[in-house]
């Protein structure tokens, strides 16, 4: 697994969120609507259980809307939860926010008892764009790098609505090992983290499998899933001029081409994971998780003999 991934200063945020989290009536997480399940943070899961939780699927506009659709059901059939999805291009996303959140808490309003409602989200799935609309101000930084923004703020919907900012930076936390591959190619990870060449060789892979033919009218190539990845990659990069000395295909150049026009929806609006593909995903990474740390226990009372 080539990510090399080390969240910094996930302690705070953890305090941070569990000592807001007391007075808050329904947690709102923004997830990538091209990756739902690896742009979720299981911790944010483990310090919200049993609030209300309301999935917005973000970035609408660039997800396939069929496994869009696959994921609202997912989510909605969940006790609890609701799921709605979204896109910059709403102009006044409030509404629908406000009367989810009033479906999940109807207990909550009025100016005695006004709905408290926390905003979560990794970095890059589109939180201040969010917050920028729904506060009508440029209230918070936007940018193309991971965890660039961070300004807690309150922003206040109705007379008897208040939406609160995270705070601290919500980092992804990479269990299942695909997810690293999808958050990369999604861009919510710092490009010095990944190899870009290894991103742009998974992609393909799910890609030759779920999108040849939009992959094939991209790049006017003919894709067939038996295709080997690394030929794809070479196809891709020939084709668009990616070369360095004596012909030989940049692969490098040609894995920015292809995480680039996947980034900028360039392939079409493609979905990374269905809530299928996920959870078997999940139960995989889950068994490796567990088997390393029944090693590293073993290795622990190992010690302790020996000492
Ligand atoms: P963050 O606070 O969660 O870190 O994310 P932020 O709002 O900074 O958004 C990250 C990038 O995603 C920005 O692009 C933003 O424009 C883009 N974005 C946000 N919402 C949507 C959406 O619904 N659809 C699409 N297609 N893009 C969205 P950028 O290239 O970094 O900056 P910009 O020049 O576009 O502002």
């Amino acid at each position: 697994m080539a990510i090399q991934w080390f969240p910094g200063h996930m302690h705070l945020t953890r305090k941070a969120i569990g000592e807001r989290v007391r007075n808050i009536d329904v947690v709102i997480e923004l997830l990538d609507a091209r990756l739902p399940g690896s742009s979720a943070n299981p911790m944010l899961a483990e310090l919200t259980a049993g609030k209300p939780a309301l999935k917005v699927l973000n970035k609408q506009d660039l997800a396939d809307p069929a496994c869009t659709a696959l994921w609202l059901a997912h989510y909605s059939s969940l006790s609890g939860t609701r799921a709605l999805a979204l896109d910059a291009s709403v102009a006044a996303p409030a509404k629908a926010l406000v009367q989810a959140c009033s479906e999940l808490a109807p207990q909550r309003g009025g100016m005695v008892k006004p709905m408290r409602v926390l905003i979560c989200g990794i970095p890059n799935v589109g939180k201040s764009t969010l917050i920028n609309t729904l506060s009508g101000k440029r209230a918070a930084r936007t940018g193309d790098e991971a965890g660039i923004t961070k300004l807690e703020q309150r922003i206040a919907l109705a007379d008897d609505f208040y939406l609160y900012d995270t705070p601290g930076v919500l980092w992804p936390r990479i269990i299942v090992a695909r997810s690293g591959y999808n958050l990369a190619a999604s861009g919510a990870i710092g490009r010095n983290a990944f190899n870009e060449e290894e991103v742009a060789l998974e992609l393909l892979s799910y890609l030759k499998t779920h999108y040849a033919s939009q992959v094939g009218e991209r790049f006017k190539i003919d894709v067939a899933p038996a295709m080997a990845d690394e030929d794809l990659l070479e196809a891709i990069g020939r084709k668009r001029g990616a070369l360095q000395g004596g012909q030989r295909v940049n692969l490098q150049k040609a894995a920015e081409i292809v995480i680039y026009d996947f980034r900028s929806a360039a392939i079409g609006r493609i979905t990374l994971e269905t809530p299928q593909e996920f959870a078997g995903w999940l139960q995989e990474g889950q068994k490796l998780d567990a088997q390393r740390q029944l090693r590293k226990d073993a290795g622990g009372l190992r010690r302790q003999g020996r000492a």
